[in-house]
C-alpha cells in the first residue's frame, strides 16, 4: 500500500554522510514505493538564525543540489520550500492549543538543542515552539511515515500527542498519526570519535568532500589507541574506522573478515583506513560528480523547486479546507449573514 512521506531538513548548510545514513538513504529507496514530501525547513531553519536570513537562503541552493545528487528524484518525490506554503502557518497557529507551555518546555530535543546553542536564558517563543510547527509539517500533507535521525523521536511523539489531542476535541479524524522511520543506523559517530557527525563540531564530510579531504579526514580518526604495532591484537569496540565500514562498506563479509584479521593481530591501523577511504570514494565520487553537474543547470534545478513547492501548496490549501471545516471555523459569507442582519 502507498503511504504518504513527509521528511526534511533545515538548510543551515550542506548536508552530510550523518544526514546520509541517519534518513537520505532511506529516502532514495522510499520514493520508489510511496508518495513522498520532501520539504527543505527554511522557516523552522530560522527559529535559531532569524538573524541571519542569507544563510538560510544561500543554503537552501545547497540542500537541494544535495538531494539531486544523492537521487531524490523530482518526478518521483516533491521538493518543496517551507516558507512558500503559507497554510503551514495558518495550521501550526491552532495546533499551538493543542499543547499545553509546560509540555512544549519539556521536550528534549529542544532541551537538548538550547543547551547545546547556549540559549536557556534567551530562547525565543519561536524556537520554543517548532515542534508544533513541525506538528502541522507533517499533518498538513497528512504524512504516515517520517524518514528522521534517531534525535527527532521526541518531536514525533509530541506531534502525534497533538494529533490524538486535536482529533478528540473536534470529533474528528482529520489529522493522521505519523510513524517515525529510523534508518539501522541512525546516528553516525563523528570521525572524531565524538558522539556525532555534525557541521557544528565541524567534523562532517559533505558530498562535495574531495578525495583529498576524505583521505585527511580518514587518516585522523580514532581507532584503537593500544593498537601500536601491526601485529598486535586490535580492538574493534569503539574503533571508529570499522563503524564507519559498518555503516558504508556495502561487502559486510569482507569486513567481517577485516574485524577478525584486526581482532588477532596483523592489520594496520593504515591498511584498514585506506579501505575505508576507497569504501568513502566510491560512495560520494559519484555524488560529487553529479552535484557538480547539478550546479551548472540551476535554471532547472530552480524549476524543479518551484514546480515541487506549487504542487505543494495545492496540498496544503486542500487539506487545510478539510481542517477548518473540523473545526467549524470554515465560514463562508453566507453563513455570516444571519449574525449581521439583524
Ligand atoms: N527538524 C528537522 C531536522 O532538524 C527538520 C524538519 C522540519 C522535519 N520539519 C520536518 C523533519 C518535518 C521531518 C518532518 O532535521
Amino acid at each position: 500500500m502507498k503511504k504518504r512521506i513527509l521528511t526534511g531538513d533545515r538548510p543551515t548548510g550542506q548536508l552530510h554522510l550523518g544526514h546520509y545514513v541517519g534518513s537520505l538513504k532511506n529516502r532514495v529507496e522510499l520514493q520508489n514505493k510511496h508518495e513522498q514530501f520532501v520539504m527543505i525547513a527554511d522557516a523552522q531553519a530560522l527559529t535559531d538564525n532569524y538573524d541571519h536570513p542569507e544563510k538560510v537562503r544561500s543554503n537552501i541552493m545547497e540542500v537541494l543540489l544535495d538531494y539531486l545528487a544523492i537521487g531524490i528524484d523530482p518526478s518521483k518525490s516533491t521538493i518543496f520550500i517551507q516558507s512558500q506554503v503559507p497554510q503551514l502557518f495558518e495550521l501550526t497557529f491552532y495546533l499551538l492549543n493543542m499543547v499545553t507551555y509546560n509540555r512544549l518546555k519539556h521536550n528534549p530535543t529542544v532541551k537538548a538543542e538550547m543547551q547545546q546553542k547556549g540559549m536557556e536564558d534567551t530562547v525565543t517563543a519561536g524556537f520554543m515552539i517548532y515542534p508544533v510547527s513541525q506538528a502541522a509539517d507533517i499533518t498538513l500533507f497528512s504524512a504516515e511515515l517520517v524518514p528522521v535521525g534517531a534525535d527527532q523521536a521526541p518531536i514525533l511523539e509530541q506531534t502525534n500527542e497533538i494529533v490524538r489531542r486535536f482529533n478528540s476535541v473536534y470529533h474528528t479524524d482529520v489529522l493522521k498519526e505519523a510513524q517515525p522511520l529510523f534508518s539501522d543506523c541512525p546516528r553516525l559517530v563523528g570521525p572524531d570519535g565524538k558522539a556525532k557527525m555534525s557541521k557544528s563540531l565541524g567534523n562532517a564530510i559533505t558530498f562535495s568532500a574531495s578525495f583529498k579531504e576524505i583521505e585527511e579526514t580518514v587518516k585522523k580518526m580514532y581507532t584503537d589507541p593500544e593498537h601500536l604495532r601491526v601485529q598486535d591484537p586490535g580492538k574493534i569496540e569503539g574503533n571508529v574506522v570499522f563503524m564507519y565500514l559498518d555503516a558504508f562498506d556495502p561487502d559486510k563479509i569482507r569486513v567481517q573478515e577485516l574485524k577478525e584479521h584486526y581482532q588477532r593481530g596483523g592489520l594496520g591501523d593504515m591498511t584498514i583506513k585506506r579501505h575505508l577511504m576507497q569504501v568513502l570514494e566510491e560512495l560520494i565520487g559519484p555524488i560529487r560528480e553529479r552535484r557538480h553537474q547539478f550546479k551548472q543547470q540551476t535554471s532547472m534545478v530552480v524549476d524543479v523547486l518551484h514546480e515541487g513547492t506549487l504542487n505543494a501548496k495545492k496540498e496544503g490549501a486542500r487539506k487545510l479546507d478539510e481542517i477548518k471545516e473540523a473545526m467549524k471555523i470554515s465560514y463562508r459569507l453566507q453563513n455570516l449573514t444571519p449574525f449581521f442582519s439583524v
